[in-house]
């Protein structure tokens, strides 16, 4: 039998487990109680982690959802598949309270989002890691301070367990020793790793990821379809993936949707969507443009005519 050896490119064998004493040890009698009453009430709650009841939004004349109605199950990464402007950012905001539905009802495991307070909502977003389309780093604070932030505004840590989580974040994302560094002297694919290691830092129960690989080249993008296969595995969180990126989807995804004009209009595997006999689901997944209808405005909201796009799609 070979002698364990610490890995080669001297990273963290292994990110924080929640379930392991030693890493136990390293959290305050305060982070310990809360974790043990998210564990129990999570434990005693064993429906969808996040669900979407019939939710309707318009910006304006622009119906954006449609009354969608969608189960994200716990411990499943869904892929929510649309083109650009299909609200798939929309949808995410909802689920984190960050945007109101114009009707319809929005809950994250199993309580109320919708129309809440803003106190219930700031400890229901500490279980909810959100990376964001752009990374959204704060440019003029260090990666430390920016992957801390959370633990910072959510906890009682001092300055150096901060330092010492933080550290085992970056290392989980494969980005030792650029806790000194400001967000600009970062690449792309770091910068979404940095943003990732903060999502992640508090153990959210669910990740909600806005278009993780969008602007990095397939090597980098192929390593953050790594990184969310990882949180899931090794975190146990759920995963909510927005994306056009069909790699990432075939690679991350327990289950892919997908979003267009409002309404959800596939569901499945991956496979499943493939085989999917809707004409736009087709062309989306082959890639293939029609500019009779995707140069066209969005259809109106139906009047008493079915809705345009019933009709091509
Ligand atoms: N806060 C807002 N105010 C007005 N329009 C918005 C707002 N947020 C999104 N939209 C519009 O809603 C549509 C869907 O946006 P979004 O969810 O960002 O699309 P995507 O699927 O590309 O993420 C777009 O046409 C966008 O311009
Ligand atoms: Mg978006």
């Amino acid at each position: 039998m070979q002698p364990e050896q610490p890995p080669a490119n001297g990273r963290a064998a292994r990110p924080p487990d929640r379930h392991d004493p030693s890493d136990r040890l390293r959290q305050t009698p305060e982070m310990k109680r809360e974790r043990e009453g998210r564990a129990a009430a999570a434990s005693a709650y064993d429906g969808p982690i996040a669900r979407l009841v019939g939710v309707r939004k318009a910006f304006g004349a622009l119906q954006v959802l449609r009354g969608v109605t969608l189960d994200f199950r716990a411990g499943e990464t869904t892929v929510v598949l649309g083109p650009s402007g299909a609200g798939k950012s929309v949808l995410l905001k909802h689920i984190v309270g960050l945007l109101q539905p114009d009707g319809g009802e929005v809950y994250f495991q199993g309580a109320r989002m919708d129309g809440q307070p803003e106190g219930r909502l700031r400890r229901a977003r500490r279980d909810i890691g959100f990376l964001f389309q752009m990374s959204a780093l704060f440019d003029s604070m260090t990666v430390e301070d920016n992957v801390g932030f959370p633990l910072a505004e959510h906890t009682t840590l001092s300055g150096t367990e901060r330092a010492q989580r933080v550290r085992e974040a970056l290392a989980t994302v494969g980005l030792e020793g650029t806790e000194k560094k400001l967000p600009q002297a970062l690449s792309g694919g770091q910068r979404k790793r940095a943003a990732l290691a903060r999502a992640v830092i508090l153990h959210p129960s669910l990740v909600l990821y806005d278009e993780p690989t969008t602007g990095l080249d397939p090597i980098r993008a192929d390593g953050i379809n790594d990184l969310i296969v990882q949180m899931r595995r090794d975190l146990g969180c759920s995963g909510i993936v927005v994306t056009h990126d069909l790699q990432s989807a075939r690679k991350v995804a327990d289950r892919v949707v997908m979003l267009y004009r409002g309404e959800i209009i596939a569901d499945g595997t991956f496979g499943d969507v493939e085989r999917s006999d809707d004409p736009y689901v087709g062309r989306f997944l082959a890639g293939r443009y029609d500019p009779t209808v995707d140069d066209a405005p969005a259809a109106p909201p139906p009047a008493s005519a079915p809705a345009a796009s019933e009709s091509k799609r």
